[in-house]
């Protein structure tokens, strides 16, 4: 079975730069790695020091192994889904076609979010890939997109789309129209009469597409609980992150998603215990011996606050999660060397 690891967490603490690094340190061991990214931004091309990253696979020249970058493209992942899933190219252009449908794949809430679980589950089950490492965008779109499948799924179970199916199949609008000519008129006035053929249009030529949306939004909830997947959440050591962390955790804890650790970026690291001055140089005055000194008791401050969050993060974690701590380091985010060093420190 495919592995799976998402890296998950706030705003800007290092997600896209930690998914580059394990997919780095993945490929370094032989493993045939994919790297994806739903976060529209255009940092995980630059941690891979490649110019671009779209929808499609694009390898990354690694000196072991394989890996693959992609970005998501929603719209061209339903594009394709829709191909892939009607039964006649007239039914395909249809869809594509219809005005709707572009609205749908494009800006509908929450169409981003379900679209990434759809190109993660055919990753999955192309099985062309050892691992897949996903990076996600930050906490408040993470939580959608984690609830994705199953926000699908639940739609699929009410039966709303069925629902919303129903006025085009059985003459339906008309049926709306007798019922409330006032809802009627409202809709009309709201969205005009070619809007309202082009919702109905899309809804009847989608029908043949529902089961299978259903039946992929359950393989998703199942793949992302599988015992192959990996929730890493990555956060910052200091005690300002730890509530986000924590309610990140909670989160991961409610849904049932296996939680394999924490990664500590940016961690500070410990000082030395004393420092060593040559004895043939002359000594120090005494007041740089004092500011040296209270240097090094300010850092080992730092390192204790670092400690003690960690201690607090694993301490709700559930039983057997890891912290993994990386350096806070320029110069090792700026080369795929570099990274793929600091992946091979998370022991996932
Ligand atoms: N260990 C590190 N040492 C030095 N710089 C780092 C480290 N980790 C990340 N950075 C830098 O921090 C910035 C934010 O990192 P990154 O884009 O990976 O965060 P993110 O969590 O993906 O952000 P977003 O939530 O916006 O997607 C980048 O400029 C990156 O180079
Ligand atoms: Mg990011």
């Amino acid at each position: 079975m495919t592995r799976i690891v998402v890296t998950c967490g706030s705003g800007g603490v290092g997600k896209t730069t930690t998914a580059a690094a394990l997919a780095l340190a993945f490929a370094s061991r032989g493993d045939r790695v994919a790297v994806l990214t739903i976060d529209p931004a255009r940092r995980l091309a630059d941690a891979l020091s490649l110019k671009n990253v779209g929808n499609t696979a694009q390898r990354v020249p690694t000196p072991e192994g394989h890996l693959d970058a992609m970005m998501l493209d929603a719209k061209q992942t339903f594009d394709e889904l829709v191909s892939r899933h009607t039964a006649s190219p007239e039914a395909r252009d249809r869809i594509l076609k219809n005005h709707y449908y572009r609205f749908v794949s494009e800006r509908l809430p929450g169409v981003h979010e379900y679209m990434a679980m759809e190109r993660l589950l055919s990753l999955a089950a192309g099985e062309e890939y050892d691992v897949i490492v996903l990076d996600t965008p930050p906490a408040r779109h993470a939580l959608d997109f984690l609830a994705a499948p199953d926000k699908m799924a639940g739609l699929m179970d009410e039966g709303v789309m069925r629902w919303l199916v129903l006025p085009a199949s059985a003459g339906g609008w008309r049926m709306i129209e007798m019922g409330s000519e006032v809802l009627a008129g409202v809709l009309k006035k709201m969205l005009g009469q070619r809007t309202i053929e082009d919702i109905a249009e899309f809804f009847a030529g989608f029908q043949s597409l529902w089961d299978g949306f259903r039946e992929r939004s359950l393989a998703t909830r199942e793949l992302l609980r599988a015992p192959s997947t990996q929730f890493v959440l990555v956060t910052t050591p200091a005690p300002g992150s730890r509530a986000e962390a924590l309610a990140f955790l909670e989160v991961l804890q409610r849904d049932g998603l296996p939680f394999a650790g924490f990664i500590l970026n940016r961690c500070a690291d410990a000082p030395p215990e004393r420092v060593r001055w040559p004895a043939n140089e002359p000594p120090l005055t005494t007041s740089l011996l004092a500011s040296i000194d209270d240097t090094l008791a300010r850092r080992k401050r730092l390192v204790d606050a670092q400690e003690a969050v960690i201690a607090d993060l694993l301490a709700h974690a559930p039983r057997g999660a890891r912290a993994w701590r990386l350096p806070d380091s320029d110069t090792a985010v700026s080369s795929l060397d570099g990274l793929a060093r600091m992946g091979r420190l998370v022991g996932v």
